[in-house]
């Protein structure tokens, strides 16, 4: 039974009351809980204190695979494909579990179910474990980055992530009128002041590991996925352990889980329209539809003048110099 319910944890509070507080304004910016800034990143102060107890407490199995990311990088994507990647021998196309369900359902975030009290689902999945988390690498547990269990990281333009997660947080606090507006909303990016923010850091530490360790993390870029969807998902299969055989590429297996997972198909299934909640024991409403909105590369253009665009490529490029990462 998944719905194994423990007292949230809270034996971490004491520290998380003394880490800077995001800077408090007429109208909220983080959802719901407010950000606390932990060695450099900022982190909702319930999702830090499910991540201290998942430092201490997590143990991995070399056969996990952890999905990471940035918040609105295309991690709904990456947990569609790395579940129907998985278990596509024994799920038929017809009566598959993402007809009913959310792919934030398939694939749980372990910050999240630290921090409610359900750390106990994630032990009772069987292996091989897909799980997920936005934390950046080096705030990993321990035990996730000595064993040889893998790791996926996609990332996408920070543009974009900006205009998504505006958009995002739109919804869960209510419209526009609820929140600081575009501008300040960009202006708090810029300075990493956003939810695991600093992004450019986030990209960066998955980056630089990846390179020292390429057959531990595959490093993936949302926007290159778009436009080659095929050769990404055996990229992907073939990472986690599963390449598609002969056989299976003769019956276009792989190009039927690319329809599976694409945007429009997803989109479009009764239970991702619905307004139920993605994750019921969290007291943030988010409902499986606000993470389907366009799906496409470049809608930053309908939203920032020429000069935002250019001085938050400008920023990017200067943090990226030297180490071989381009936008
Ligand atoms: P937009 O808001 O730009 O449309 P995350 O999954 O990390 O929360 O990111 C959400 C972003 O990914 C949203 O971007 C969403 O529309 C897009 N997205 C969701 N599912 C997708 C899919 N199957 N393929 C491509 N993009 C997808």
């Amino acid at each position: 039974n998944i719905h194994l319910i423990e007292e949230p944890p809270q034996e971490h509070d004491a520290l998380i009351a003394t880490l800077p507080l995001e800077p408090v304004y007429e109208r909220p910016f983080s959802i719901v809980h407010p950000l606390r800034l932990y060695k450099d990143v900022w982190i909702a102060e319930k999702k830090l204190r499910g991540t201290l107890v998942m430092q201490h407490c997590f143990k991995s199995r070399p056969t996990d695979i952890f999905l990471t990311s940035f918040p609105k990088s295309g991690t709904t994507w990456l947990k569609a494909m790395t579940f129907s990647t998985l278990t596509r021998t024994n799920c038929s196309l017809d009566k598959h579990p993402l007809l009913t369900h959310n792919p934030h359902q398939c694939v749980p975030f372990m910050e999240v179910e630290f921090s409610t009290g359900r750390s106990k689902i994630i032990e009772v999945i069987p292996s091989p474990r897909v799980m997920s988390t936005h934390l950046p690498y080096f705030l990993l547990p321990d035990s996730i980055k000595e064993s040889s269990c893998r790791i996926v990281y996609i990332w996408r333009d920070p543009k974009d992530v900006l205009v998504s997660a505006w958009y995002f947080t739109q919804k869960i606090l209510g419209g526009p009128d609820k929140m600081v507006t575009f501008d300040q909303f960009f202006e708090f990016f810029c300075q990493g002041l956003t939810s695991f923010g600093p992004i450019w850091n986030h990209i960066l530490g998955y980056w630089e590991e990846s390179k020292r360790r390429p057959e531990k993390i595959l490093f993936l870029k949302y926007e290159n996925v778009l436009q080659e969807p095929v050769k990404y998902a055996k990229q992907l299969a073939h990472f986690i352990g599963c390449p598609y055989s002969e056989t299976e590429e003769n019956q276009h297996v792989v190009e039927q889980i690319v329809e599976l997972c694409s945007f429009n198909t997803l989109k479009d299934f009764d239970v991702n329209k619905d307004g139920g909640r993605v994750m019921p024991s969290t007291d943030v409403r988010i409902s499986k539809a606000y993470f389907f909105r366009k799906g496409e590369a470049g809608d930053w253009k309908s939203h920032m003048t020429r000069e935002m665009a250019e001085r938050l490529d400008t920023l990017i490029k200067e943090k990226f110099e030297g180490s071989g990462l381009q936008i």
